[in-house]
């Protein structure tokens, strides 16, 4: 039988947008699919969002939409993420999909049937983040989550529970006997003293949250979100479901995850899978956290990496190239953009980048785009250690991305981009290009940079699809090179005879630093203020919404937002001048005379107006402005406005806002005065 690899990434939680760590996983996942399919191997990638669970029913009440609406937009937002920096999945599980909420009913009756679940009544505290019980010291009554410093729910119904504690001896036989089932090692022995500890039995279902999957039998209860979400590795190939036909073709696969939901993907999973009779995954491969600030990035602790400020400033390559890189698979590693544009610069433009267009100038310049073949003579020895560096790398590669180890793997390939590079510089070809009588040595040097940086490109495709693609192209090759296994080209060998160099383009320009890092940090001081602002109203919401409709749940806010950045107050009490911009910079922003039409509080946020005004466009737009606990609507109707016109429209407590109105903020606690003119000035007149 044909190998097939099945790999899977966490089904990510639709109560907040998606961010770096989200980007990790299914990068690593998206890459090790290339990888295998490079290698000719049929492989299956899942990801996907997992939208049951309390926390889900509060995000979406907090936003004052319907909650099938929120978490449609929010795993669109996911969809959205993962599309711009290439990922290539082939499916999308969402825990609403009706299939899948058969094959988790599916897999609750078998280990019923198998006499694995019995009822029972919960009593102890819960964290709606984590969506996990956990563990309280007797005489704390108002405990915070150690992960989230939150609030816990105290919980006190009816639940099924699952025997967990009758699994801990086939749990620690499995561990014992496949060693290679949780990796890295140091995972693997914190689990199996967590096991060797005992297990108590699981609760599996509850009475009080309505947004889950029905208990089958007993639709006062919802299925447990983690055993709803882990069973999606299963349901997403078909199992318990007709929907698809996969899983015999496909499990066992590997669950990519990382170290926060170790015991999730450890314990429970297998202990599932085991009572049910199902065969447990291949393998769990566990990584460290990004982390932001010395902390695990995450919105909820407010210091996660905006996808909105990385994507404007960097290609889908350099953050695949940067990630994969810097984090060795396992371990934490810490996320700053300095770091992302000093890699960009010293391995991408400098590295690959700059080999390519030297290597490629000199085959148009030297040999009329036709690049040479590979020629020994006087310069055999040392392209011979080229090509062996070469070697290295392709068996780097091979043995590392098996492991997940990314970071060497690159390693081995820049090292050899390093060898080749000193072999052109220290042979200086533009020199040996003015001698007539060392036409061949030139003619060594050309064909061995050129083979060389070919091999190179097979090798960096996976991580790198767009770049290799690009100077594939221009090396004057044919075919995808994703498509093409490093394993079967040999050195010098299988080249079109008729090739001829492409146009040649910079794959990667060298980024400017300052100036990035500088645009950077206001869009980052800025995106705090609108945070802060939309937790501030968000949290009064939640508050409201949580004691009046959960007995057993403690009011607490759904967001936790960094706190605004203020800029540092100069010697005079006004704030510090942001950092000049040029006259391109300013004319970006369309700023427009308008008039206020319509004015209304938005219930339940208390700093909002919702306003119609006119910008001279024939129809009103709306905008939503922080203005509510300085300006009556009434006193603000029919008045001059200044509004950003051209800004990205956004949602605000599900409202959509199409520009932004300029105010003066007075004062320690911000108080906005409106801007207006004097004179009298039509709707629409542009500022300048
Ligand atoms: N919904 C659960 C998973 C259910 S899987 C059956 C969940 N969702 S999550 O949205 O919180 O995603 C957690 C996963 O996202 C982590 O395990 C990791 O894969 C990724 N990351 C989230 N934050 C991360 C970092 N700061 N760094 C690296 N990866 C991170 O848990």
């Amino acid at each position: 039988m044909k190998e097939t690899f099945y790999v899977t990434t966490p089904i990510y939680y639709v109560n907040a947008r998606p961010h770096l760590g989200h980007v990790y996983t299914t990068l690593v996942a998206d890459t090790l699919v290339r990888f295998k399919r490079q290698r000719g191997v049929a492989s299956f990638f899942l990801t996907g969002t997992d939208e049951h669970g309390i926390n889900i029913e509060r995000a979406a009440e907090a936003s004052g939409i319907p909650i099938k609406q929120h978490v449609d937009q929010i795993a669109q937002q996911f969809k959205d993420a993962f599309a711009h920096i290439g990922i290539e999945y082939g499916r999308w599980v969402r825990t609403t999909d009706p299939y899948h909420e058969q094959g988790v009913q599916k897999l609750w009756s078998v280990l019923q049937d198998h006499g694995y679940i019995y009822k029972g009544e919960y009593h102890g505290w819960f964290c709606g983040y984590c969506n996990e019980f956990k563990e309280v010291e007797d005489d704390d009554t108002e405990p915070l989550c150690p992960v989230h410093d939150k609030p816990l729910d105290r919980i006190a119904e009816e639940s099924y529970f699952f025997k967990l504690s009758e699994m801990q001896d086939r749990l620690l036989e499995l561990y014992r006997s496949r060693p290679d089932f949780i990796q890295p090692e140091t995972r693997r022995n914190e689990v199996i003293s967590f096991v060797s500890g005992g297990l108590k039995d699981l609760s599996i279902s509850r009475v009080s949250v309505k947004w889950g999957i029905p208990v089958p039998g007993d639709p006062a209860h919802t299925i447990y979100v983690w055993f709803d979400a882990l069973a999606n590795y299963i349901t997403a190939l078909g199992w318990g479901n007709s929907q698809y036909n996969d899983f015999e073709r496909y499990w066992p696969g590997i669950h990519l995850v990382g170290k926060d939901i170790l015991r999730f993907h450890a314990v429970y999973w297998p202990a599932f899978l085991l009572a049910a009779g199902v065969e447990v995954p291949s393998s769990i491969r566990v990584h460290g956290m990004w982390l932001s600030g010395g902390r695990k990035m995450s919105k909820t602790l407010g210091n996660a990496i905006d996808l909105s400020v990385l994507y404007r400033h960097f290609t889908p390559d350099m953050i695949r190239y940067f990630v994969l890189r810097e984090m060795a698979f396992g371990h934490d590693g810490d996320f700053t953009y300095e770091a992302l544009i000093d890699r960009v610069n010293s391995d991408l433009a400098d590295g690959i980048g700059n080999l390519a267009s030297r290597t490629l100038t000199m085959v148009r310049n030297y040999f009329d785009g036709v690049p040479p073949t590979v020629s020994g003579g006087r310069l055999e020895e040392e392209a011979a250690q080229v090509r062996a560096a070469v070697e290295q790398a392709k068996a780097g590669v091979d043995q590392e991305f098996d492991g997940l180890n990314f970071s060497r793997a690159l390693e081995s390939v820049w090292a050899a981009i390093a060898r080749i590079d000193k072999f052109i510089s220290d042979n200086q070809p533009w020199k040996l290009a003015k001698d007539p009588a060392r036409r061949s040595d030139l003619e060594a040097v050309i064909a061995t940079a050129y083979e060389g940086l070919r091999q190179v490109v097979l090798l960096v495709a996976p991580a790198l699809p767009n770049a290799a693609r690009e100077i594939w192209g221009q090396l004057g090759c044919s075919g995808d090179p994703l498509e093409i296994n490093p394993a079967g080209v040999a050195w010098g060998q299988g080249r079109d005879p008729q090739a001829r160099i492409g146009q040649i383009t910079g794959a990667f320009p060298k980024l400017p630093k300052d100036k990035i890092m500088s645009e950077i940090e206001k869009e980052k001081a800025a995106a705090a203020e609108t945070t802060a602002q939309e937790a501030a109203s968000e949290q009064k919401s939640v508050k409201e919404t949580a004691s009046a409709q959960e007995e057993v749940s403690q009011a607490r806010p759904a967001t936790d937002a960094a706190p605004a950045a203020t800029p540092e107050p100069a010697v005079t009490g006004t704030p510090a001048l942001a950092p000049t911009i040029t006259i391109d910079d300013f004319v970006k922003v369309d700023l427009r005379v308008a008039t206020i039409l319509a004015a209304e509080r938005v219930p339940k946020a208390d700093k909002l107006l919702k306003l119609q005004v006119d910008l001279g466009e024939g129809q009103p737009r709306q905008i939503l402005a922080g203005i509510a606990q300085f300006y009556s609507p009434e006193e603000i109707i029919g008045r001059k406005i200044i509004v950003v016109a051209n800004l990205a429209p956004r949602k605000l407590r599900g409202l959509e806002s199409n520009g932004m109105l300029l105010a003066a903020s007075i004062g320690e606690e911000g108080k906005p005065v409106l801007a207006t003119f004097a004179e009298d000035v039509p709707n629409g007149a542009r500022l300048k």
